[in-house]
């Protein structure tokens, strides 16, 4: 949810800064600006909508400092407008920019209302510049100043800002919000995520909740704790290259992604197969001793993400034996949580920064604490399954597995989602009691053998993209799965609906005739998922009950389903696979079904309306 990205270097930074900009789009993409320090004064340009649109502004004026801050938008106080867009200045004097939301900010307007400030925008970052314009006059320092009213104000943030009278600083600080520091030869900078600033460095700086930061000429990087003791961070290199942050031949980052899938999935099951079993030490130290007490797992994700922990129950329940709760964060952090003896807490999130999944898992922290305290249980374990190394979620959680996805650009997830799957087959073989038999051996044979299998389903791009004609009118899609391609519907759906806006929705087969049956008729498609398992009999029968009513019927099914196609039901083979696995390689035809009647629809692929895609506020 909006993207900083601040500068202090010897040469020019509004190109930096726009590139910085440009990257960092996927977080927000409703308005955007830019403040650079000019001569001593605060210039600064906006733009209501992308960051093309600023770019082409500053193309008529553009913006020459060496010092500057930049800002993608994702709204949240105040609509999308020029005037609601950071940076926001207070006096001429501060320039702020802020990702996250100030939930005190009423009183505190008001407040400063009363003594005669008055308000540009509708938003709460405002708030803040005035404030930190307030007490630099009484400290001259703006450090201290931005550590005085961060002592003021609630909620979380991620923000940078620069004061006239300070013209050679930049103060940042993060709570609740992600900030990496980049760190270069004689310049620094700051921004919401590495891919921001690998056009101009490899090496950063993880800050951590309520750390506040000074880049300066004088001083280079200090970095103080919220208590304002220095704090020595390490600076880490950033070892995967830059090529993530180009879409290379592909018309959409989404559909570069979608052909990704082997590739990655072949780099997250690297170093972490030995002969026909998992390796525990993929999960961290000690995971191996942990893993053979949990008695019950806890998954707790967002959006897509929970989507992957549905499977993940199916799998683990089946194959591991070990009963299995999967929740949407944003529930999950507001129920009194019982929590059995011995239950595994594991979280799944792309960007490690999802404010319900890190809130979730603060809760399940403290929550353990307290049930510790009361009759000595709480959680055994907290596990992060995540995509983005040192994000929030890996570095306050007790094990960690990276899924090897890489920067995934496009706001609906794709490859995320198929390696998080990937990463959980190997926590349900990790976890599962009787190893080393056939079971287990075949599994991990098959999963060698996926990216092989996912190219195959890559091959399906062409019928897919003349299937997603018959789409391209409809207002509305239902898909149907039954047991592990239950929640590969509803993603399915997810994905229809996000960026080709077709109102879908999912459901387990067996509950079509509880309700959804009576919408069906020649306008609304109905999609099957219907792998060759032990659930495809009685998913035929649903399908009977389709065409009975007139439902035009899409059918993603294996060669060995016998299925006939017929005037109101198109059949698509997908490449057959070992049944656990067959989840994965059916979420690739319904990516590109999506992304096909996206783009006949001709809307924002990569970036839809309305969404971001990494949700740092509640
Ligand atoms: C946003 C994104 C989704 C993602 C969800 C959870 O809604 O648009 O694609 O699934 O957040 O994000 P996470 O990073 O926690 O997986």
């Amino acid at each position: 949810m909006c993207g900083i990205v601040a500068a202090l270097a010897a040469r020019n930074v509004q190109g930096i800064l726009l590139e910085g900009l440009k990257r960092l789009e996927y977080r927000g993409y409703d308005s955007a600006g830019m403040a650079v320090m000019e001569s001593g004064a605060l210039m600064r340009q906006r733009a209501q909508g992308k960051v093309a649109a600023l770019e082409e502004k500053l193309a008529e004026r553009s913006l020459t400092g060496s010092i500057g801050i930049a800002h993608t938008r994702w709204a949240t106080h105040g609509k999308p407008s020029e005037v609601n867009a950071h940076p926001h200045l207070a006096g001429d004097r501060v320039a702020i920019v802020h990702n996250g939301i100030i939930e005190n900010f009423e009183p505190l307007k008001r407040e400063l209302e009363s003594d005669g400030v008055v308000f540009e925008s509708e938003t709460d970052t405002e708030v803040v510049a005035h404030l930190i314009d307030r007490a630099f006059a009484t400290c001259h320092d703006l450090l201290a100043a931005v550590q005085s009213v961060l002592a003021r104000i609630d909620g979380a943030y991620a923000l940078a800002v620069m004061h006239v009278d300070a013209p050679r600083e930049i103060v940042g600080a993060r709570k609740g919000s992600p900030l990496v520091v980049g760190v270069g030869i004689d310049e620094n900078f700051l921004a919401s995520d590495t891919l921001a600033l690998l056009q101009v460095t490899d090496r950063f700086v993880y800050l951590r909740e309520g750390d506040v930061v000074r880049l300066s000429a004088r001083h280079g990087i200090e970095v103080l704790t919220a208590d304002g003791e220095p704090a020595a961070r390490d600076v880490q290199v950033y070892e995967h290259g830059d090529s993530a942050a180009s879409r290379g031949d592909y018309r959409h980052f989404m559909l570069k992604e979608i052909h990704e899938q082997p590739a990655v999935i072949a780099a997250t099951l690297e170093g972490r197969l030995s002969g026909s079993h998992v390796l525990e030490s993929s999960f961290g130290v000690g995971a191996r001793a942990l893993f053979e007490r949990v008695k019950q797992v806890h998954i707790i994700a967002c959006g897509t993400s929970y989507h992957a922990g549905m499977v993940a129950r199916y799998w683990l329940e089946k194959l591991a034996g070990i009963p299995t709760t999967v929740e949407v964060a944003s529930e999950y952090r507001y129920r009194d949580v019982v929590v059995p003896e011995n239950t595994l807490f594991v979280t799944l999130s792309q960007s490690g920064e999802t404010a319900d999944t890190l809130a979730a898992l603060r809760y399940a922290t403290s929550r353990a604490d307290d049930l510790t305290e009361q009759d000595g249980q709480g959680y055994l374990a907290t596990l992060a399954i995540c995509n983005v190394p040192g994000s929030s979620l890996t570095r306050e959680s007790d094990l960690s597995l990276m899924t090897q996805a890489g920067p995934e650009i496009g706001v609906a997830s794709t490859k995320a989602f198929t390696t998080q799957l990937v990463a959980l087959m190997l926590l349900t073989l990790a976890l599962r009691r009787s190893r080393g038999d056939e079971r287990e051996a075949a599994l991990v044979q098959a999963l060698r053998g996926l990216p092989g299998v996912l190219d195959q389903a890559l091959a399906m791009d062409g019928p897919i993209a003349a299937l997603s004609e018959a789409f391209a009118e409809k207002h509305h899609a239902l898909f149907l799965g039954r047991g592990t391609q239950y929640p590969i519907a509803l993603e399915g759906a997810l994905k229809l609906k996000e960026i080709s806006y077709i109102h879908a929705e999912a459901y387990p087969a067996g509950e079509l005739k509880h309700g959804p049956l009576a919408l069906v008729d020649a306008d609304m498609p109905v999609i099957a998922v219907a792998p060759n398992d032990e659930l495809l009999e009685k998913l035929k029968s649903n399908l009977q009950e389709v065409r009975a009513r007139g439902g035009e019927l899409f059918v993603f099914a294996d060669e060995g389903v016998a299925l006939t196609a017929a005037d109101s039901l198109r059949v698509l083979h997908v490449p057959a696979v070992d049944e656990f696995l067959a989840p994965i390689v059916y979420t690739l035809p319904l990516q590109l079904l999506s992304y096909h009647v996206a783009v006949l629809k001709g809307t924002d692929v990569d970036q839809p309306r309305n969404l971001a895609k990494s949700v740092t506020v509640e």
